[in-house]
This record gives structure tokens, C-alpha cells and sequence, in this order.
């Protein structure tokens, strides 16, 4: 089994950005759809993904792919999928999933199916019957969208935004991979110097730095696939192991993080820490009003407070309007905003070089990126 079909969830309006770094990292069959990108690759990519993508939800290993209209298409589409190449004879299966505007929307009968089809496949290839489901796990995931089902495994176990280095967060941190595909969107490279005014509890920094330096994503946690006898330990070893060998290490990028939270920025201190960053960033407490600087060159990346009710709505465009003010137009600067209120070039006083629809958690937000310098 060399080749293996797999789908990678992301953030929606991030699938191009996956797309790219999947083909860097030598996927094939690369496609992107809505809010996931297929590819196909061999076991030890499949773990050099898990260990290095910043962009990727999860992989999973995709068993099946049909048109299900009715229960018996489900159950039989599930049935002729090679479920025994993956999941062994005492392994924990459960099933959840999604149904999306098809003939069947119930998903716990959905799943019912499913884990039923799975049963009969097993307990006929194991020559068994009964499976313990006493060893190790494999997550079932269906998504049923417009009478197609994909039906896979998962590999990750837990999201692979979740790195282990965020310890502690402010009250409004946003994911890591949303802060990795703002770093692709701003084009940080390993010399660059990155300014968050608004950095909270740094993740756009951290991953910025982890950027520069080629420091794997996800180099310090373990994967659901590692307890599989079907990918050895010495598959994830080696990977990890190359992706190592990687870390630049006369890397000249330089993070600073503002904010005016005391309590946020012991907190980035400490999160730098943890992911290995701490020497190439500086934390320090000032109000975006006070905003100005000596760099020759530098990419802004913020993820200013947005506002949820109206007065903290007032706050906010006024700090918008700051941005406006401070984040001038200079050679070698670029400015990379995250933003959810439609007010905001408005407020900011100037119209975005460019703009990009993206997804801050449920929050519809827009990327703007001013990088014209020409008065
Ligand atoms: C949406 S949060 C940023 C979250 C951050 N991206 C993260 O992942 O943790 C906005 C941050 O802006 C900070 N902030 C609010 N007003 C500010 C001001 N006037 N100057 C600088 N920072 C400010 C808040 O303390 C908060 O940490």
C-alpha cells in the first residue's frame, strides 16, 4: 500500500494557501475543494504533514468516496471499503460526522449505518464474531455534503492547530492556524521583522517566528496514527527527525509584540518560551497610539480587538482609526489586518491594496493588506 487517498480539513478561504504548502511538502494529487484539500501520499507523508503543515486541520486518510441518495447505498458503499488495511482486530472505532443539504440528513442514523457496515466487513475479513474494541483508536469522521459521502480516518487525534505551545491564552485568541495562514498571507520570510500592536497572547508572532526558522508545526506533540501498527514509531522518528535537521539556525527574523495588557504579555512570554521562539521575539507593553517605528523594513500583522457590543464597538473603530493614523505609508512596511467590521477601511481612512474573505472561528472576517507606498 503505497499510495493512500487523504483529505486535510482547513479554515474556509485558506484552501489555495493549504494547496501550496501541501505540494511544498511533496503531496500529489493536490485538489482543493470547500474547507478541505485532497491529496495523496505514503505513510511517511502522511506523518511529515501531522509533524510539519501549519495550515492543515487534520489529515485523514480517506477510505471512501461515494454517492449515497438512500441508507442501503450508505451501507453498501461502506461495506465494499478496505476498512482491514487500516483498522486492526481489537481497534476502537467510533463514527461521527456530518450530513449537508442531501436526502439523508439524520446523522445518528448516518452513523448507525456506517458503524454497522464497518462491523460486517471486519468481522468477516478477522473471521471473528465480535471486536473487543479494546485497542487503539480510530476516529470513523463522515462527511455527507450534496449526496456525496466521503467517509475517513482520522490520523491527527487531537486538531493540529492545537501545537502545545499555547500553555495560556488571553481572552481572544485566535487559532494557529488562522495566525500561520496570516504569516503565508504576509509573506514572512526568515529575515523579516514582524510587529503585532495588538499581539494578545502572541500566537501570530509564535508562528511567524516558527515560520522564519522552519521550526515544524507540530514537532513537539503526538498523532493519533502513532499508536497504529500500520505506521511504525520509526516512520514518525524519521520525520521528525528530518524536519529537525530543517531549523534554521542563523536565521535573522526579529518579532515585537505590543499590547496593553500586562497579564497578555507575560502570557506571549511564556508561549515563546514553550515553542522555542523566545530569543527572537520581544514582548513589551504599549498602546497602539503610541505606534511608531525605526525599522527600515517590517511586515504588521494584527488581529485588533473587534468589539461585540456597541460601546466596545465605539472602542474599537477609534482604535481602527489609530491604525489609520500610525500605520503609515513607508518603504519596506506592509500592513496585514484581520478584521470582522465592514466599517473598518472606513474607520482606517484608507482602502485596502487587498482583501481576502476569511474565517475567524464563526466570525466572517475580511484580510486587509496595505503594502502601495506611493503617497
Ligand atoms: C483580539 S485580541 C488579539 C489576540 C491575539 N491575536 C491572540 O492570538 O492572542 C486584541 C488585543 O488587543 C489588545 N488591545 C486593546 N486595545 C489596545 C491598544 N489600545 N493598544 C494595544 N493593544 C490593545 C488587547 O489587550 C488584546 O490583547
Amino acid at each position: 500500500m503505497d499510495k493512500i487517498n487523504c483529505v486535510a480539513p482547513c479554515l474556509m478561504g485558506i484552501e489555495k494557501l493549504l494547496s501550496d504548502e501541501l505540494k511544498f511538502l511533496g503531496a500529489s494529487d493536490v485538489k482543493a475543494e470547500n474547507g478541505r484539500v485532497f491529496f495523496s501520499g505514503d505513510k511517511a507523508m502522511i506523518a511529515k504533514i501531522n509533524i510539519c503543515s501549519r495550515l492543515a486541520e487534520r489529515v485523514y486518510i480517506l477510505v471512501s468516496r461515494f454517492d449515497a441518495y438512500t441508507f442501503e447505498d450508505l451501507f453498501q458503499g461502506t461495506t465494499r471499503a478496505p476498512w482491514e488495511r487500516y483498522i486492526e482486530k481489537d481497534g476502537e472505532f467510533p463514527v461521527t460526522g456530518r450530513c449537508l443539504s442531501s436526502d439523508l440528513h439524520s446523522v445518528p442514523s448516518c452513523q448507525a449505518i456506517i458503524k454497522k457496515a464497518v462491523v460486517q466487513r471486519l468481522i468477516k475479513h478477522y473471521h471473528t464474531d465480535t471486536l473487543p474494541e479494546t485497542g487503539a483508536l480510530f476516529k470513523i469522521k463522515f462527511l455527507l455534503m450534496k449526496n456525496n459521502v466521503c467517509i475517513m480516518i482520522d490520523t491527527s487525534g487531537e486538531p493540529l492547530h492545537k501545537r502545545g505551545y499555547r500553555a495560556l491564552s488571553n481572552d481572544a485568541p485566535m487559532k494557529e492556524t488562522l495566525a500561520a495562514a496570516l504569516v503565508e498571507l504576509a509573506r514572512v520570510r526568515s529575515n523579516h521583522t514582524v510587529i503585532d500592536p495588538c499581539c494578545g497572547s502572541g500566537t501570530i508572532l509564535i508562528e511567524a517566528a516558527m515560520k522564519a526558522l522552519n521550526i515544524p508545526a507540530n514537532g513537539k506533540r503526538s498523532f493519533a496514527a502513532e499508536s497504529w501498527s500500520l505506521f511504525p514509531a520509526a516512520i514518525w522518528s524519521e520525520q521528525r527527525k528530518l524536519a529537525e535537521e530543517r531549523i534554521k539556525t542563523d536565521s535573522a527574523f526579529k518579532g515585537i509584540g505590543y499590547d496593553i495588557d500586562d497579564n497578555a504579555l507575560e502570557i506571549c512570554r511564556r508561549n515563546a518560551k514553550l515553542a522555542g521562539v523566545a530569543d527572537y521575539i520581544t514582548f513589551e507593553h504599549r498602546d497602539i497610539h503610541d505606534f511608531s517605528e525605526s525599522f527600515e523594513r517590517a511586515s504588521v500583522i494584527c488581529n485588533p480587538p473587534y468589539g461585540q457590543r456597541l460601546a466596545d464597538i465605539e472602542t474599537a473603530q477609534e482604535i481602527y482609526k489609530a491604525m489609520g493614523r500610525v500605520f503609515v505609508k513607508k518603504q519596506g512596511f506592509s500592513y496585514t489586518i484581520i478584521n470582522p467590521d465592514s466599517d473598518f477601511e472606513r474607520c482606517f481612512g484608507r482602502k485596502a491594496d487587498k482583501r481576502r474573505k476569511l474565517y475567524n472561528g464563526m466570525i466572517s472576517c475580511q484580510v486587509y493588506q496595505f503594502f502601495k507606498n506611493e503617497q
